[in-house]
């Protein structure tokens, strides 16, 4: 990507918030939806699983989902100690 992008292109800035990376595939939830989650309030991985499905099925998505929230929240957050149980919220 980085050789047919230009970044000094004006039009960096809007191909770059068109990429988006996805954290859980099997709910198809993005970094953007967990950052916007903990605008609105979530604090934990439980609030992503509850809101968003995060590790709701596979649970590959936990630690990026807990990397994710750490630094949305600015500081380390306790790690993820297999309190979710996987499967539905
Ligand atoms: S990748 Fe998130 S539950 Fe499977």
């Amino acid at each position: 990507m980085e050789e047919i992008i230009n970044k000094n292109d004006s039009r960096y800035n809007d191909i770059e918030a068109w990429i988006q990376m996805y954290v859980c595939v099997c709910n198809a939830v993005t970094e953007r939806e967990i950052r916007q989650a903990v605008e609105l309030g979530a604090r934990s991985l439980c609030d992503l699983k509850h809101g968003l499905g995060i590790a709701s099925n596979c649970g590959k998505c936990v630690s990026c989902a807990h990397e994710v929230l750490s630094e949305e929240m600015g500081k380390q957050i306790p790690p993820y100690h297999g309190q979710l149980a996987f499967g539905p919220a």
